[in-house]
């Protein structure tokens, strides 16, 4: 069995223009949580270009059409699906959705997320729920409203990939972070489990751990950058003086990094570029904490 598999795939690459690269997705349909602005915004674009149809999430709809405005105008294919992932039916609506425009899902890119801040004795439960939904919850009921489609033996070689996101803070722990670190860390037990458990409907799930990436989130706050979900308001941005994590001289690569290079790593990690490489983390931190 296990030979049989290998001998298709041999097959299939020898069989196959050397010159096609490997990083192509082309005609492959792509889920994109939190696309309309930092690292989810830069992977469609980069997704697009490769080739992908786009299914653009966000809360922010204005944002979300502009994105699919700027892939169309490049000549690539993009639908924007605004909606709140948290929403415990959404995820299951945006799946059917993209089915019914393409018919087909290849990737998806678990991205879309905040951060929600306190020091362990001020940390409220709804605090810690809500980032618990947005990091776990989430990402687990996006891969189940998948299942029937990809369980489904018609698809069976399609090629098939989860992307999750982490962070150092789910890695190695953060000053202020609880809920965001258990969270974040959480998240590479359930990739692992996706892993393990659908490599049999050949799909891989991986995550990339970012380190500090240059988005609203990491950057000072500004009195624009709040939303509200979940009826709780939420603040974007690091504030000017949090010294300690403003400072760069831990970063060996000694600066934060783009989100272009943050987003070149999930199509790394969905393209078959990685066609062996499931259940793992990649760190994404310009060697922080190495
Ligand atoms: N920027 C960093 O340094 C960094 C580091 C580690 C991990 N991350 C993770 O990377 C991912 C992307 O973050 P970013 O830095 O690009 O932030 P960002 O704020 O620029 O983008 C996040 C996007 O997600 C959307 N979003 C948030 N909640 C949503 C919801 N409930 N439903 C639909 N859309 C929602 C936002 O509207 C926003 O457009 C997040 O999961 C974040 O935790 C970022």
């Amino acid at each position: 069995m296990a030979s049989n598999r290998l001998r298709q795939v041999q097959q299939h690459l020898e069989g196959s223009d050397p010159v096609i690269d490997p990083s192509r997705i082309d005609g492959q349909v792509v889920v994109i949580t939190g696309a309309a602005q930092g690292i989810g915004r830069s992977a469609a674009l980069l997704f697009a270009q490769q080739g992908g149809k786009i299914a653009i999430n966000d809360l922010d709809k204005d944002k979300a059409a502009k994105v699919v405005e700027e892939i169309r105008r490049l000549g690539g294919e993009a639908e924007s699906c605004p909606g709140n992932v948290l929403d415990e039916q959404f995820p299951q609506q945006l799946m059917d959705a993209v089915l019914q425009k393409w018919g087909k899902i290849n990737i998806l890119v678990n991205n879309a997320g905040f951060c929600n801040d306190s020091a362990i004795h001020k940390m409220t439960e709804d605090k810690f729920d809500i980032i618990m939904k947005v990091h776990n919850y989430t990402p687990y009921r996006m891969i189940r409203a998948l299942s029937s489609h990809w369980m489904d033996p018609a698809f069976r070689e399609m090629p098939k990939a989860v992307v999750n996101v982490s962070s150092t803070s789910g890695l190695h722990g953060s000053m202020g972070q609880i809920n965001y670190a258990t969270a974040k860390s959480g998240i590479l037990g359930l990739t692992k489990t996706v892993a393990s458990e659908w490599s049999r409907y050949n799909v891989r799930a991986n995550t990339v751990a970012y380190g500090w990436i240059d988005t609203r989130i990491t950057r000072p706050p500004t009195e624009s950058e709040v939303m509200t979900v979940g009826g709780q308001v939420i603040k974007s941005g690091i504030p000017l003086n949090a010294k300690k994590w403003r400072d760069t001289s831990d970063i060996p690569l000694g600066r934060p990094g783009t989100a272009y290079e943050a987003a070149r790593v999930m199509l790394f990690l969905a393209s078959p570029m990685s066609s062996y490489v499931t259940g793992t983390c990649i760190e994404c931190t310009g060697g922080r904490f190495m």
